[in-house]
This record gives structure tokens, C-alpha cells and sequence, in this order.
């Protein structure tokens, strides 16, 4: 079923005043509450809206409330069942430090069409428009990256890859330099590092990595209307989040996801820049009431897929 396209508009305003919410904390060195912001901005945007609603990609369980919970139940209970996956601030240390790179977050889908999934982190690997079975988390750094190249008509040291700047990640870092692929080091914000694929402009060939579980879900439901590729894998190793997958009825805890068993049907993703990113200015203040927001639209449908970037005059009244 197509999600009517009045949510779209609903969902831009939703993630525009959770970035605006977080902008008065940029550069305060509290991460916390330029998260908090967002959240509450976000939660009482959604309680607005006619739906019911429900969180399946949160921040924490019901016991780490305020975050925006998983289970958590939203909207006026009036009208269309959707899953909902939020972050309602992606790159908390960009906000906290004032740097490029921090957004506001949101997808839904039609009821259970949204992977359910515990906090936890995922092997991600995300290029544009590939065949079947070329690139594969199982494969070597050597195989994906040849298959890539050949793929692209081109040598792997003409190859941009994109990946979190952590020592989990040495191994790969030190197979790509081997290979002479340009490296682009990210310090956070991997929902950005995947989608950097979905445009030449980005330069970005190939995203790969260990990021976050939900950040995983949420660039999938955008890299979907991109006919992009993505496949991720979760990475159980606690015993709270096995217990929670568990739960969560996810039996073979080393299984691969393809995008399209993360994301179904119609979907619609929203990122709304606090500072710039891709192409975005980011949050500006107009006059004391009223911002000027930039938003990464993107609506996977049936019919057509669809991928914007919508400029948004927002009265926000925060005082
Ligand atoms: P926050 O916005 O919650 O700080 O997450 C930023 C981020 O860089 C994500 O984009 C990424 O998925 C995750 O942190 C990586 O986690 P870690 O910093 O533990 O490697």
C-alpha cells in the first residue's frame, strides 16, 4: 500500500524542528542535551500527526525512557499503522562540537515492513547500483573491491571507499591501502558514509564498516529509493542483546540482511541538516521565530522512487 504524500510533509516538518531543537545546543559540548532536544522536539511532532504509530528503531528499551524507545507507541491513534525508525540526532559529537555533518533522522513504512532490531552494531556494506552477488560482507576486502572495479570498467586505485575512522577497522584501512583505493575517513555519522554512494558528486564508490545497528536501518530505507546496494549484518556479542534478539523473534543470529529484507514496500526517509552535509546548509536563523531548514527527501513507492532535497520556511517557537 502506497503511504499517502502528506506524511512526506508531516515528516519534513517532524525532523525540520528536531534539528532546529538541537541547533540552540551547537558548540556546547553537551552531546546529551543536544540529543535530548531532538528527541523531545521529535517526539512531541510525531504525537501530532495522524497515525499509529510505532518505534521499531529507537535509542535504548522502555527503561531508557525519554529516549525515543523501542515499542514506544506514537501519533494521535487515528489512521494508518506505520513502523518507525528515528534518529532524531545523528552525530552527536558534530552538534556537541559545532561541525559539519550532524542530522536529524526519521524513515516509516507500513506496518512490519521496517526490520525490528536491538541496539547493537552491524557489518554494513553500501555502493550504488551493483548486479546480484558481485559485492558480499562474506567476500575479502580483495574480491569486493575487484569485483567493483571490474564492474565500474575501472582499476581499484581509481576507487573511493568510505569507512568510520576507528582501530576496529585497521585491517580493512590497511587492505584498502594495499589495494590503492582513495580512503575517505569518516570521524562519525555513518548514515552520511553510506549514503555518500548514492550520488558521483559525493565521490564515494563503496561504503563499508562496523557502525551502528539502527544507523544501518535508517541509510537503507534512503539507499532503497536509490536502488542502491546494502547488506548488513548484526553483530550479537552481549548477552543483552542476544536475550533482546532473541525476543525479537531473529533466530540465526549471524545472518546476512539484504536491503530488501530490511526495508519493504513503500518507504519514506527524512534527514534534516543541523550543520551542512551533503550539499545541505544546515539550520539558519531567519529572525527569532522563524528558520530556514534543508531536508534530504527520499520516497521509495511502487509507482516511482523519489529523491529531493526540500527547502522549508519553519516557525519554531522555543521559548
Ligand atoms: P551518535 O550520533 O549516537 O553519537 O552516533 C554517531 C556514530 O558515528 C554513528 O553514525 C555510528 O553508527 C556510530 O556512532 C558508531 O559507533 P562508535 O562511535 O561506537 O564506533
Amino acid at each position: 500500500m502506497t503511504i499517502d504524500k502528506k506524511y512526506l510533509d508531516k515528516l519534513i516538518n517532524v525532523t525540520s524542528k528536531a534539528a532546529i531543537a538541537s541547533s540552540f545546543l551547537l558548540g556546547k559540548k553537551n552531546k546529551i542535551a543536544a540529543d535530548q532536544a531532538a528527541v523531545d522536539s521529535m517526539r512531541k511532532e510525531l504525537n501530532n500527526i495522524d497515525m499509529r504509530g510505532e518505534i521499531v528503531i529507537g535509542e535504548g528499551s522502555l527503561d531508557e525512557a525519554p529516549m525515543l524507545y523501542n515499542g514506544e507507541k506514537l501519533g494521535t491513534q487515528n489512521g494508518p499503522e506505520f513502523d518507525i525508525a528515528v534518529d532524531p540526532l545523528e552525530g552527536t559529537n558534530f552538534a556537541a562540537n559545532n561541525l559539519p555533518g550532524a542530522l536529524s533522522v526519521i524513515a516509516i513504512s507500513n506496518k512490519g515492513n521496517l526490520f525490528k532490531a536491538p541496539e547493537t552494531y552491524m557489518h554494513k556494506i553500501a555502493t550504488s547500483r551493483t548486479e546480484k552477488g558481485l559485492i558480499d560482507l562474506d567476500y575479502s576486502i580483495k574480491k569486493n573491491i575487484s569485483n567493483l572495479a571490474e564492474f565500474k570498467n575501472t582499476q581499484p586505485s581509481n576507487l573511493r571507499a568510505c569507512i568510520l575512522d576507528r582501530p576496529r577497522h585497521k585491517k580493512i584501512i590497511d587492505e584498502l591501502k594495499k589495494l590503492k583505493v582513495q580512503i575517505k575517513l569518516i570521524s562519525d555519522g555513518d548514515i552520511t558514509g553510506a549514503l555518500l554512494v548514492t550520488k558521483p558528486s559525493f565521490n564515494v564508490d563503496i561504503f563499508l564498516g562496523i557502525g551502528g545497528g539502527p544507523e544501518g536501518v535508517l541509510a537503507a530505507a534512503a539507499l532503497d529509493s536509490y536502488d542502491c546496494y546494502f547488506q548488513g549484518k548484526f553483530i550479537f556479542n552481549q548477552k543483552d542483546s542476544i536475550e533482546e534478539a532473541k525476543k525479537m523473534g531473529i533466530k540465526n543470529l549471524d545472518k546476512k540482511y539484504d536491503l530488501k529484507e530490511i526495508i519493504k514496500g513503500d518507504t519514506m526517509f527524512c534527514a534534516t541538516a543541523i550543520t551542512k552535509t551533503m550539499g545541505m546548509k544546515g539550520v539558519i536563523i531567519e529572525n527569532q521565530n522563524s528558520f530556514i531548514t534543508e531536508t534530504l527527501v527520499t520516497h521509495k513507492n511502487s509507482n516511482n522512487n523519489y529523491s529531493t532535497i526540500e527547502k522549508r520556511k519553519i516557525i519554531f517557537d522555543h521559548i
